[in-house]
């Protein structure tokens, strides 16, 4: 990961073949990277407004202006062809059934006030999350259950690399019909919105090109994140977003080799993704417990409980090690630690 080295070693946490988990303020990390040298940001941050239940307009502008200083520090860091993905849920005002506009007021901010250019939006479904909240919805019944969260894809120029081509959806059946066989399944001709449908429509291109409503249910209740966080007694963490989701704006926003961050790391559900992509990347989190914890998604499955435990122990001890652990004979001294004497 090459922009480790601008990292101090007080504040790495472990480190992959192709990334690193850093454990600071993100905002301090970000002010160490160089200017443009990131391809993309894709992270979730606490969504404050609902965890205090404090929904005052106060709270929203606090909230607005909290976001604004990432914003600000993301703006410098990325590369002029470079994205940023900001993931909030929506909320209620305090003891009203009226919606918040803070996500709203978010973007507006980060568009106006910092410099962000609007590529997108994204809405992500969540079929399987419960209604909320109680009062208005299962009590009451006076609201629908709110089951989708707000992705705002940022650019810092007009032009961000995207390439849609790599996010196909799977084809309808309809559609795999009309490609089977297009003479009988479909006559060509012009319609009402002026698309001339032609028999180039049944051609085969691999998948449909993806609308900007993702679902993804978040149900990962058998994720090997969790089994392993279960096996040393440890409690996952609380607000992880499912992988599908970073995984989506990864393939689609970079090349392999590429530069991602995720600024709100939680259980470093980006690193994971981005591992398997082959892309290099920096997660930044501010408690080291999370971060610690985390290293779980990149240990081996022989790995027994009582060294995952000694190994995550020793994290949070401080410290950066490298995973996967190398066999003992292998395994070089790291700084901070040498993990050869968990084997
Ligand atoms: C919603 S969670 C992110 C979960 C993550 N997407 C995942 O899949 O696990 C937000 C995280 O941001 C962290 N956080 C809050 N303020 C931060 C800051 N200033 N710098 C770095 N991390 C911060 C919180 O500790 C929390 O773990």
């Amino acid at each position: 990961m090459r922009l480790l080295e601008h990292i101090p070693h007080a504040d790495r946490v472990y480190r992959t073949a192709l990334g690193a988990q850093v454990c600071n303020d993100s905002r301090k990390t970000l002010a160490q990277l160089p200017e443009n040298s990131v391809d993309l940001i894709v992270t979730s941050p606490p969504f404050a407004l609902l965890r205090e239940k404090e929904y005052g307009n106060e709270s929203q502008n606090a909230y607005v202006e909290w976001i604004h200083t990432f914003g600000v520090a993301v703006q410098r860091v990325l590369k002029p062809t470079g994205s940023f993905v900001l993931d909030l849920g929506g909320a209620y005002e305090r003891g009203k059934p009226v919606r918040s506009l803070y996500q709203f007021r978010v973007l507006i901010d980060l568009c106006d006030n910092v410099g962000f250019r609007l590529a997108e939006e994204f809405y992500c479904h969540n079929p399987a999350k419960l209604p909320s909240p109680i009062e208005w919805v299962n009590k009451r019944k006076i609201r629908a259950k709110d089951s989708v969260n707000t992705l705002w894809w940022l650019s810092k120029t007009d032009w961000p690399k995207a390439n849609v081509s790599r996010v196909l959806a799977p084809y309808s059946e309809r559609m795999k019909k009309l490609i089977e066989n297009p003479e009988k399944f479909y006559k060509p001709k012009g319609r009402p919105s002026g698309h001339d449908i032609s028999k180039g429509f049944g051609t085969d291109n691999g998948g449909a090109i993806p609308s900007n409503l993702l679902q993804y249910p978040n149900t990962e209740a058998t994720s090997a994140y969790l089994r392993r966080c279960k096996s040393i007694a440890r409690e996952g963490h609380p607000a992880r977003f499912p992988a599908d989701l970073p995984s989506f704006f990864v393939k689609f926003l970079t090349d392999p080799g590429d530069v991602v961050l995720d600024i709100f790391s939680g259980s470093n559900t980006t690193g994971r993704v981005c591992e398997d992509l082959g892309r290099e990347w920096l997660s930044i989190e501010e408690r080291r417990d999370y971060a610690a914890l985390s290293v779980v998604r990149f240990t081996s499955e022989d790995l027994s409980p009582e060294r995952l435990r000694a190994l995550v122990e020793q994290i949070e001890g401080g410290g950066c090690h490298d995973v996967p652990l190398r066999p003992p004979q292998t395994n070089l001294p790291v700084d901070g630690g040498e993990i050869a004497l968990l084997l």
